[in-house]
């Protein structure tokens, strides 16, 4: 779309305020043409305030004529942010029952991810409990306009929207009923600006109930993944997260087996707490490889508190990525 190698790096070194992405990033950037010694840039308003639009005018033209030496016209048009994204995988994460580790599996995942190089977005779709902005202390106001709602972002740079993000105050309870999370969760696909991605995890509530059928639908996603622990019934409950993925006709991309034990360093062991880890047991009933067993550990406990989930890593969530990679048929970076 951008002939002019120059003007395109031009236009990626430009942040846009409030997303602070480049409108490369963002994928903003609809056509540029060059003729008469004049560049004219024609950029997709999306999600953008009348001061942003002003601001990334001003920067685009002095950018563009600083490589260019020619004047520099930007024009923007109308676009909602689902025309404006483009997201080669997505992938939710999921599970039969609460307080497994859901989000800890996205936030890993997430933060692997970008640990490769990969462009990573965090969805919270857990819109009464969302975590993930305090997993990953994040606590900006997304901004946006008339037409969508700009990401915050993590301390690496990961674009993330949750709903307690939105909300006055993130400790009000969210109490909606059917239609509104509903509604919500169709908002965040249509009107984030998410821009160019490589990868968006989704966490999804706990459980089977609406919002994760409304985030099946909604979204394009590549398949889930399923997070459980080695607990009693663990099969019953594995089972039901499976059989919804199938009948939503989703791809079960793999399983993770959280809280699987705890290593101690002085013995060189691994105490298995809740009983023998029955990982590759969930692997086979999910027809789907064991991406992960994670242990008990308790830096992740403090890093998750602290917000700070990014710093964590180990061979466990390097694995973790490669895995899902594969499953996903994406050769690892
Ligand atoms: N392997 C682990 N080691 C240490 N602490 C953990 C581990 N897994 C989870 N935790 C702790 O448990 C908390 C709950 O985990 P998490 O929020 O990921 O569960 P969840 O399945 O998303 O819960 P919910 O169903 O409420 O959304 C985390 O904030 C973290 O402090
Ligand atoms: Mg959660």
């Amino acid at each position: 779309m951008i002939d002019d190698k120059k003007i395109e790096r031009a236009l990626d070194s430009i942040l846009v305020p409030g997303a602070n992405r480049s409108p490369v990033q963002l994928n903003l950037v609809k056509s540029v043409e060059r003729n008469d010694r004049l560049v004219r840039v024609v950029l997709a308003d999306a999600a953008l305030t009348g001061e942003v639009k002003q601001s990334l005018d001003e920067s685009v033209r002095v950018a563009v004529a600083a490589v260019t030496g020619d004047d520099a016209r930007v024009e923007f048009v109308a676009a909602k942010p689902e025309e404006v994204n483009e997201i080669r995988h997505t992938v939710a994460v999921m599970s039969g029952k609460g307080g497994v580790g859901k989000s800890l599996v996205t936030g890993l995942l997430a933060a692997e991810l970008r640990r490769r190089g990969y462009g990573v977005g965090i969805l919270d779709a857990d819109l009464t409990g969302s975590s993930m902005p305090k997993m990953f202390g994040v606590e900006d106001r997304p901004l946006g306009s008339e037409s969508g709602i700009l990401p915050v972002l993590t301390r690496s740079g990961m674009p993330m929207i949750a709903m307690n993000l939105l909300i006055e105050r993130d400790d009000q309870p969210v109490i909606w009923r059917g239609p509104l999370i509903d509604k919500a969760i169709r908002q965040f696909g249509q009107e984030v600006l998410w821009g160019k991605l490589d990868y968006l995890l989704i966490d999804l509530p706990p459980g089977t109930a609406d919002a994760v059928l409304t985030v099946m639908q909604a979204f394009p996603i590549d398949g889930v993944v399923v997070v459980f622990t080695p607990q009693d019934l663990v099969e019953m409950i594995v089972r039901k997260a499976l059989n919804m993925a199938e009948m939503m006709q989703k791809r079960v991309l793999g399983v993770v087996e959280n809280m699987s034990y705890l290593y101690v360093p002085e013995l060189d062991k691994k105490l298995e707490l809740f009983g023998p880890g029955r990982g590759e047991e969930m692997a086979k009933v999910a027809n789907a490889p064991l991406l992960a067993q994670i242990p008990v550990d308790p830096t992740i406990a403090k890093l998750c508190d602290a917000g700070d989930i990014e710093s964590y890593d180990s061979h466990v969530v390097t694995d973790l990525g490669e895995n899902l990679l594969s499953a996903l048929g994406v050769s690892a970076r």
